[in-house]
């Protein structure tokens, strides 16, 4: 029967966001008295009209299975991290700005997304809202004092950013600093994600002060380094890997991104750069190359247009495998 009433519950969704109460851990137990039931419900990150509106709903739902004669709501306050079930974390990073690090942040999101999972992505990355605008979001996130509600995108990703709490994006730097430690060990108790197969981070590029928060913040299961294939490539990958060593996390793999421009006219593909060292840079830390992310201009547009779940290219199946398949060998 509570297994019965749960499912009834799926189908009841958290305004706003579109996804289920039960998807975002906001069911806290079912009693069974007889022919009386009471449904026991997290009000986190929930305003008054929303728990209105959740409980009647809940009501609806129940009072149609057989057998019930009786439905009770109740509302407890929960903390978001309590009810969060978050699978893995994977933090996106470089030694170095503008690698395309919010890109591959944003196309591991939709490569996941599109095998099923449910993923989140949290845009830690202070130097703009690149996540949003791919994503094609601005409104800011839900809630009240009791959690933080994500925003959904076009296909279901949870997204918060960084950006879109923080007052005016001209803040000065030097309150920045703290504001933005504050933020993230808040987004590390406060936001309330429900249960997640992925959350997907993207860390600013360059010191070490964001991924230490968010290592203390959140349990991350390891990062993806993000390079591109010039100059001093091979010291800078070094960098972000040493800083991943000192916080003793793990580096799943790194991707190579505009490794080369495909010229369809002549079929072929050029390496603006010179030739590729992904493979010995990869080798050479020990990690699996990921992939080598092309420069392609049909791409720029669709993050540029805010339509990035929308790119098809081999390129998404190739970094959901590889991924996957890189996290399939932990133990
Ligand atoms: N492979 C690619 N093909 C075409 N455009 C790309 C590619 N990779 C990145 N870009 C474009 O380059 C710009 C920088 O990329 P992105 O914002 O992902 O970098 P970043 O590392 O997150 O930068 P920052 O350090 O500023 O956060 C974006 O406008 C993005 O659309
Ligand atoms: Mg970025």
């Amino acid at each position: 029967m509570a297994e019965r009433i749960r499912r009834s519950l799926e189908g009841v969704a958290v305004p706003g966001i579109g996804r289920g109460i039960v998807a975002m851990g906001l069911v806290r137990g079912i009693e069974m008295d007889g022919s009386g039931v009471k449904v026991l419900l997290a009000s986190t990150a929930l305003i008054p009209g929303a728990q209105r509106w959740i409980a009647d709903r809940v009501r609806e739902a129940v009072e149609q299975l057989d057998g019930v004669d009786r439905v009770e709501v109740e509302y407890r306050a929960a903390k978001a991290k309590e009810l969060n079930r978050i699978g893995r974390i994977i933090a996106v990073m470089s030694g170095k700005g503008g690698v395309g690090k919010s890109l591959v942040s944003g196309l591991l999101a939709v490569a996941l997304k599109r095998r099923g999972y449910e993923v989140g992505i949290l845009d830690a990355d202070i130097t703009g809202p690149s996540i949003p605008r791919m994503f094609g979001v601005c409104l800011p996130p839900g809630g009240d004092e009791s959690g933080i509600l994500p925003v959904m995108s076009g296909s279901g990703i949870e997204i918060i950013s960084i950006n879109l709490m923080l007052p005016a994006e001209d803040t000065a730097v030097m309150w920045r600093g703290p504001l933005i430690a504050n933020t993230i060990k808040q987004f590390g108790e406060d936001v309330l994600w429900g249960s997640l197969d992925y959350l997907i981070v993207d860390l600013p590029p360059g010191t070490a002060d964001v991924p230490l928060t968010l290592m203390q913040s959140f349990p991350v299961t390891g990062a993806v380094v993000v390079f591109t294939p010039q100059g001093l490539v091979e010291m800078i990958v070094r960098k972000a890997v040493n800083m991943m060593a000192d916080m003793e996390q793990r580096i799943l793999g790194v991707v190579e991104n505009m490794s080369y421009i495909y010229i369809p006219e002549i079929d072929r593909k050029i390496e603006l750069f010179g030739p590729s060292r992904a493979e010995e840079i990869a080798r050479g830390i020990g990690v699996p190359l990921l992939a080598r992310i092309p420069i392609d201009p049909a791409l720029a547009a669709l993050c540029d247009g805010g339509r990035i779940e929308e790119y098809d290219g081999e390129l998404l199946s190739l970094l959901g495998d590889r991924l996957i398949g890189e996290l399939s060998f932990e133990a």
